[in-house]
C-alpha cells in the first residue's frame, strides 16, 4: 500500500437550474490538486495551502474534516498530512469546499486500502460540506467522487444516481470576482414554494434527466427553468440577465447561477458554440471593468482520480 498519493479533485456545479440540492455534473480538467501522505503522530495536519488564504485548521477545512468522518467510521487513528493547490477562490459556485472534501476522502480511502466505495465516500465529503454551508448537501460532492452527472433521488437515506453525460455537452461557466458565501445564499431563499411553482420545477427536472437519458439537446435546453432559486439569488450576480439573455441568443441551450454563485453556467451543443458563449460572457464583464475568469469544458464524466 503507497504512503502517498497526489490526486486531481474537479470543480462542480450543483443544481444544474432546476434541480435545487439534488442535480450536479463535474467539470474535465478544471480542478484542484492535492498531494497526502501517511504520518505516524496519528494527526491530520495540513502543511500548505496553495493559491488562496484558506484555514488550515484541521477542525475546519472541508479536505481534512471530512477525512476525519471517514478515519471515525472506519476507527483508524492512522495520521495524513495534506498540500492542497487551489486554483479557484472559494464562494465561487464552483464546488471548490466539495473538491477538498471529496479529495480529502478519496485520498485517504486510496491509502488505507480503499475500505469504502465511491458512493459511501459520498457520506463523509458532505461532513466537510457541512462545515461551509451548515447543510451536509451531496450535490457537489456526489459529481466529484463519481463522475458525470449526479441526481441526490433522497438524503434520508441517501439514494444518488448517475445519470448519462451525452457526448457533445459543453459547458461555460464565468466567474465573476465576488464572493457570494454558501449560507448567506440558502438563507435568503424562501422556505415554502407554491404548489403551482412546484409543479413546473419538478416537470423540468424530470425534463432535464430524460434529456439527458435520450441525449435531446433541446429538451436539455428547455427544462433548464428555475422558478424558485434563479429569482432570489440572481439578484447578488452583476449582469445576471444581461449575460443569460445574450448566450441564450446566441445559441446556448440553457444558462444558469452555478451552484450558490456568483458562476453563471451555460450548456451549449458542441465545442465552436461553447467556445463563442465563453468569449461572449467574457466580453460582458470585461465591457464594464468587472474582473471575472471563464471557462470551458465538457461534462467530466471522470470524477476526483490519482494523477
Ligand atoms: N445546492 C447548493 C446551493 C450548492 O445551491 O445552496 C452550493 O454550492
Amino acid at each position: 500500500m503507497p504512503d502517498k498519493i497526489k490526486i486531481f479533485s474537479p470543480s462542480t456545479v450543483a443544481n444544474v437550474g432546476c434541480g435545487y440540492d439534488v442535480l450536479g455534473f463535474a467539470l474535465a480538467g478544471i480542478g484542484e490538486e492535492m498531494e497526502v501522505s501517511k504520518r505516524d503522530d496519528g494527526q491530520l495536519v495540513i502543511d500548505e495551502i496553495i493559491g488562496f488564504d484558506l484555514p488550515k485548521d484541521p477542525t475546519v477545512n472541508t479536505a481534512t474534516v471530512a477525512a476525519q468522518a471517514l478515519l471515525n467510521a472506519a476507527g483508524s487513528k492512522q495520521g495524513f498530512s495534506f498540500t492542497i493547490k487551489k486554483t479557484i477562490n472559494p464562494g465561487s459556485g464552483m464546488g471548490t469546499s466539495a473538491s477538498s472534501s471529496a479529495g480529502g476522502v478519496f485520498a485517504v480511502n486510496e491509502l488505507l486500502g480503499r475500505p469504502f466505495t465511491p458512493m459511501q465516500l459520498v457520506e463523509f465529503a458532505m461532513e466537510g460540506e457541512k462545515v461551509v454551508s451548515k447543510k451536509a448537501h451531496a450535490d457537489n460532492v456526489a459529481p466529484n467522487l463519481l463522475g458525470g452527472f449526479t441526481l441526490v433521488r433522497s438524503y434520508e437515506p441517501l439514494d444518488i444516481l448517475q445519470l448519462p453525460v451525452p457526448e457533445v455537452l459543453y459547458v461555460t461557466v464565468i466567474h465573476p470576482q465576488v464572493e457570494i458565501k454558501t449560507t448567506d445564499a440558502k438563507k435568503i431563499l424562501k422556505k415554502q414554494v407554491d404548489l403551482s411553482i412546484a409543479v413546473e420545477q419538478w416537470g423540468n427536472v424530470g425534463g432535464l434527466v430524460s434529456g439527458l437519458y435520450e441525449s435531446d439537446y433541446d429538451l436539455i435546453g428547455r427544462s433548464m427553468v428555475d422558478k424558485i432559486v434563479e429569482p432570489v439569488r440572481k439578484i447578488l450576480i452583476p449582469l445576471y440577465d444581461e449575460v443569460k439573455e445574450a448566450v441564450l441568443d446566441a445559441g446556448a441551450l440553457g444558462c444558469s447561477i452555478a451552484g450558490s454563485g456568483p458562476s453563471i453556467f451555460a450548456f451549449s451543443k458542441g465545442e465552436s458554440t461553447a467556445l463563442e458563449i465563453k468569449a461572449l460572457m467574457q466580453a460582458k464583464y470585461d465591457e464594464v471593468g468587472i474582473l471575472a475568469y471563464s471557462y470551458m469544458s465538457k461534462i467530466g464524466k471522470e470524477g476526483v482520480r490519482a494523477i
